[in-house]
Parts: structure tokens; C-alpha cells; sequence
């Protein structure tokens, strides 16, 4: 039974192309869901020890999450599988894991772009949806972790870009944090014009070729007017807005707005500068918040910054939607255990808590209008709003494939090889025979 379920997964994975959305608008194919063979969902039985595969845990309360969970279930611990930090690597080692029907990984915590390919190809499972509180989750988190409108993952954490700034240089010129990319560039001058802050970079966000290339060309693009991909799915790129929006990466490179180092960051990279104190402005997740704040000499920008929403072309920009959905894949044991520690891990006490200590974005809307957590972090009704207002990434089977393409064509342009037109029209044409049905 459990072959000819696999081998229609092969089947379908052959065939695998295109959007989910438009998908449901034509194109990506619906999985033949079974288990049973019959259509019916594959029971999730089984309670023992599992694993929780995830990304480097940089802000270090993972370990204190599955310990409670642990504490109180001694007989079906959780040990965690750390990959690494970059979400390129992280989903290449989900997927081989996959392709091997290996045991080994249980619960698969998956960046929210990665959902129709691990449900398309039925190496995740679906899951009761009347089993979680979905109703009480920011409803964009919710729909990441759907594939032809069945839950196949419970969102644990949502994410939206901010603007991190250093609020003590803004006050020494008398600036507010900027709306336009040519605000921050003018507060920018002012505040280098002094001797001592000569050496300060502008502005970052990450460039390095991987997903968070995506990402930054994303924001850059719907910052300026343009989109990705239009309400239907359809790639938008070659537009006068999207042209403006990869040329404000290109001229800040180009003028020194951003430093060429920032080439060369991810997440990490690029809060290693910021928490040295040598950036002004940073686009950065709001897990940066917890880390730059930290009073153990660990960062030294600590009480020297606020958060923004993002500039744009000629007033506030859009993030992009980012975050994490709990997922269980099809071939390990112990999926009552599993579906049992996604609630637990998804429930609200442990997502306040998780708040609280690494000030990462939750999926849960109440806890953005917390009295006693907004005054901790003062910057969650804004971040609700920019998560509710982000822009997703395309939801296709062939993600990767999107993604690439999208990031060799940023690299180019930001690279000199290719203009911002030329790049863009290029791109288009490439997404257009990735989401061709
Ligand atoms: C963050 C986001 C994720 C995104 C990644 C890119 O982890 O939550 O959605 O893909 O950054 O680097």
C-alpha cells in the first residue's frame, strides 16, 4: 500500500510544477492524499520518542522549549536536529532526508515558502485542522501552511523585514527614522558629515546569493510599486517599478549607501556589524531585537536603536512574509507524539514565552496587542501590520527553482554584468517557463 502511495508521489513529483494558488487557478498538481489507500488521511498514530528538525536555533531558547516538553513527557522526548543557519541548506537536507524516506527526521519546521513542495510531493502529511486553534493565528501565517486549502503545517513563527536603526545618531541630527529610501540616504549624509562617524555604513539588508537574496529583491520590488508575481500568479517583473526597485539596490552599491560587504551577508553577517555599531540602518528580522539588546557586552548598540517599518520609493515599503510552519513527515514513527508536541510548541504559552525571550514574530495574533508584551517590545502593532500587509513569496512545487533564478538575476544586475531592465526582462521570461502549466 504504502509503494503505490510513493510511487504516485514519484508520479506527481514528475509532473510537479507551477503555483499552488494559481494552481488552484491551474497548474500544480493537488496530491492524491491516502495512507489508507482509499483517499482517506493517513492515520497519525504512534506515541515514542521523535526529533525536531530546524535551522541553527541563533537565538538559543530551542533547547528550553523541548525541555519543558521534555520534562513533562519523559517517555516521548524530543531531541533536536540542528542544520544550518542559511534556509538554502536547511531545505536541501529536508529534501534529501525526504527522497531517502529516511526515519530520522520527525517534525520538519519549514520556512513558509517550502509548503507546496513538501505537500505536493506527500512528504509531509496533512493534518486535523480542527485540532489547532487556526482561528486565533494571524490569518496570512495560516494560509502559508496550506496546500490546496488543507493544512499540511501549524505556523510557530511568522516574520516580517523591520527597519532597525540607530536611534542615538538619528537624534544627534535631529532626524526621524525615514519613510524613502532617499530620506534615509540624506540622514545617512548628515550623520557622516561628522568626523567621528566617518566610518559608518549606511545600510544593509542580505545580499549574499541565497534565499535571503529573495527576500531583499522582494521588499526592493514591492517597495517601489512593483510585485513578484500579480494576484494570479503570474510573474510580474519586467515593470517600470520593478526596474525601480532593483536600481536602489544597484546605486546604493554603486555610491556606497550599501557597503560591498553586505555581498556577502545573510542574517548573521550582517548582525555581527549592526551590533558592532558600524551600520545606521540595517532590514533585518525581528529576532535582531532581543540579540542587539542584550547587556552582556555581546552587542554594542544596546539601547541605541528602535525599529521602523521599511522605506520605500516614495514612502513606506512592503516586507516580504517569512516564518516557520511545524510540519510532520510521512515516513517517521510516532506521529500522535509529533501532532502532540506541535500543539504544545504552537500553544500560546509557549509562544509568548518564546517571545520573551528571543522577541521572534509569533503566529499568534493576540499576543501583538499584549499590554505586558508590548511594552517589552513596543514594536509589535507595527509588526502585526507588516506582517498583515507583507508580501508572500510565490507558492510553487518548484520554489527553488523560482528562487534561483530570481537571485541570479538580482546578483547580476547588483553585480554590474547586467542592467536592472535587461536583468528583469530576462527573469521574466525564466518565471514564466517555471510557472507555465
Ligand atoms: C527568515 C524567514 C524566512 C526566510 C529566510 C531567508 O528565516 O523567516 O521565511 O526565507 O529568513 O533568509
Amino acid at each position: 500500500m504504502r509503494k503505490s502511495f510513493r510511487s504516485t508521489a514519484f508520479r506527481l513529483a514528475a509532473i510537479a510544477t507551477v503555483f499552488a494558488t494559481a494552481a488552484a487557478c491551474g497548474g500544480d498538481p493537488a496530491p492524491t492524499q491516502g495512507g489508507g489507500g482509499n483517499g482517506a488521511p493517513a492515520a497519525l498514530e504512534g506515541v515514542g520518542p521523535i526529533t525536531l528538525v530546524s535551522g541553527k536555533d541563533t537565538s538559543g531558547n530551542l533547547q528550553n522549549q523541548v525541555d519543558a516538553w521534555n520534562k513533562q513527557n519523559p517517555d516521548q522526548k524530543v531531541t533536536i536536529i540542528e542544520l544550518p543557519e542559511s534556509a538554502d541548506a536547511q531545505r536541501q537536507q529536508m529534501v534529501q532526508n525526504a527522497q531517502t524516506q529516511s526515519d530520522a527526521y520527525s517534525v520538519l519546521t519549514l520556512d513558509v515558502i517550502w509548503t507546496a513542495e513538501f505537500a505536493a510531493n506527500q512528504w509531509v502529511v496533512p493534518l486535523p485542522e480542527a485540532e489547532f486553534p487556526l482561528d486565533t493565528f494571524l490569518p496570512a501565517t495560516v494560509e502559508t501552511a496550506k496546500y490546496f486549502n488543507k493544512l499540511y503545517a501549524v505556523p510557530a513563527t511568522s516574520d516580517g523585514g523591520l527597519l532597525y536603526y540607530r536611534k542615538d545618531l538619528l537624534d544627534s541630527v535631529g532626524a526621524k527614522a525615514p519613510t524613502t529610501w532617499a530620506e534615509m540616504k540624506e540622514t545617512c549624509e548628515k550623520i557622516k558629515a561628522k568626523p567621528e562617524n566617518k566610518a559608518l555604513n549606511c545600510f544593509a539588508g542580505q545580499y549574499e546569493k541565497y534565499e535571503g537574496l529573495t527576500v531583499n529583491f522582494s521588499e526592493a520590488v514591492n517597495s517601489a510599486g512593483g510585485a513578484v508575481v500579480g494576484e494570479d500568479g503570474k510573474p510580474t517583473v519586467n515593470t517600470p517599478e520593478a526596474a525601480q526597485g532593483l536600481q536602489f539596490l544597484v546605486d546604493g552599491l554603486k555610491d556606497g549607501t550599501i557597503p560591498e560587504k553586505a555581498r556577502t551577508y545573510k542574517e548573521e553577517e550582517g548582525r555581527r556589524d549592526f551590533q558592532a555599531g558600524q551600520l545606521i540602518f540595517h532590514r533585518q528580522w525581528p529576532y535582531q531585537y532581543a540579540l542587539a539588546n542584550a547587556t552582556d557586552g555581546s552587542s554594542k548598540v544596546a539601547g541605541k536603536f528602535d525599529v521602523a517599518p521599511l522605506p520605500g520609493a516614495s514612502g513606506p515599503g512592503a516586507s516580504t512574509l517569512g516564518g516557520h510552519n511545524l510540519a510532520i513527515s510521512a515516513f517517521a514513527p510516532n506521529k500522535k507524539t509529533s501532532v502532540d508536541f506541535i500543539k504544545f510548541m504552537t500553544g500560546e504559552e509557549q509562544q509568548r514565552a518564546n517571545l520573551e525571550a528571543t522577541s521572534k514574530a509569533p503566529s499568534m495574533a493576540s499576543l501583538y496587542d499584549d499590554p505586558a508584551l508590548v511594552e517589552k517590545f513596543p514594536y509589535l502593532p507595527g509588526l502585526k501590520a507588516s506582517i498583515e500587509n507583507a508580501k508572500k513569496r510565490p507558492s510553487v512545487v518548484k520554489y527553488q527553482e523560482v528562487s534561483t533564478a530570481i537571485q541570479e538575476a538580482a546578483y547580476s544586475a547588483m553585480s554590474g554584468q547586467a542592467t536592472p531592465q535587461d536583468a528583469l526582462a530576462s527573469l521574466q521570461t525564466k518565471l514564466e517557463q517555471l510557472t507555465a502549466s
